[in-house]
């Protein structure tokens, strides 16, 4: 029998299904309630509630200190938030490398306790034991390959994967293991537009990109970059589709300044007494309000 809560829900296959068909992908971050509400209702069709929360949204240097129940925390809120959309957990740092029954138990929480659909982990190779092991258990995976961003203090920075033959050929590689262990996606982080391409060519699951080009089989985004939130740094690959900064200070300077010379709030932003009361109340205090 169908759910009719989730009859109109985005799946995995039907996105493998896009792709067969070359039709995009669009994927964005998601870490609360109301955002997850307005990308859903726009028609976003995956929802990655990524360990960028670390970063765009608690305010940490990079993604390695998020914890397990910090990232349930805000899955659980993305998932009350969509109706349609895939809600993918990107599994943290260290919830996936320590042994395979804390990995399985951790990738199972996402699903179980907070309502994801799938989860995401970052590597290769060196991930597809795993992948095949959270599928055994019913869990979806997308992999993630190429700049990825847990591997900061091994890769030496914040940088670009790929850029020789030798190094295009492992991720090529990888790419191969990972729709070989079954993953039903992969992003590609941070690799030159062209060695993009030829996997997106090479591989038959959809690829979704970031700073990967235009030839993915999709798009992804971290929220807070693409509508001006997040001032610390803007990486050449994100289009800031708003200024939401520089709205919200502006708006923000609007209200202090009506605070400040009493203008907010108004007498129809405030309540009232009836009549009667008000005539009992003016007998005995005087209260400084002029009538309307
Ligand atoms: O955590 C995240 O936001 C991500 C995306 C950049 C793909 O992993």
């Amino acid at each position: 029998m169908t759910d009719p809560k989730t009859a109109q829900r985005v799946t995995t296959p039907q996105l493998r299904k896009s792709k067969a068909e070359g039709e995009k992908i669009v994927m964005l971050t998601a870490y609360d309630y109301p955002s997850a509400r307005v990308l859903d209702a726009v028609g976003v069709d995956i929802l990655l509630v990524g360990d960028s929360l670390a970063m765009v949204v608690l305010g940490h240097e990079n993604t390695l200190s998020v914890t397990m129940d910090e990232m349930l925390h805000h899955t659980r809120a993305v998932c009350r938030g969509r109706k349609r959309a895939l809600v993918v957990g990107d599994m943290p740092y260290l919830s996936y490398h320590i042994s395979r029954r804390e990995s399985l138990a951790n990738a199972g929480r996402f699903i179980k306790e907070a309502g994801a659909d799938a989860v995401k982990l970052e590597g290769g190779r060196k991930r597809c034991d795993l992948i095949k092991a959270l599928l055994d258990c019913e869990i979806p995976v997308m992999g993630h390959i190429g700049l990825t961003p847990q591997s900061v203090n091994t890769l030496g920075g914040f940088k670009v994967q790929g850029k020789t033959a030798r190094a295009a050929e492992e991720l090529i590689k990888d790419a191969r293991a990972v729709e070989e262990a079954g993953a039903f996606s992969m992003v590609l982080e941070g690799i030159p537009d062209e060695l993009a391409a030829i996997i997106t060519a090479e591989v038959n699951i959809p690829t979704i990109g970031i700073g990967a080009g235009p030839a993915c089989d999709g798009q992804v985004l971290v929220f807070h970059d693409m509508l001006g939130l997040y001032e610390s740094y803007v990486p050449k690959f994100v289009r800031r589709y708003e200024d939401l900064h520089g709205k919200i200070t502006a708006a923000v300077n609007r209200y202090i300044e009506d605070v400040r010379e009493g203008s907010f709030p108004s007498k129809s932003e405030s309540y009232h007494a009836s009549t009667k009361t008000r005539e009992k109340l003016e007998q005995r205090y005087s209260f400084g309000q002029e009538d309307e």
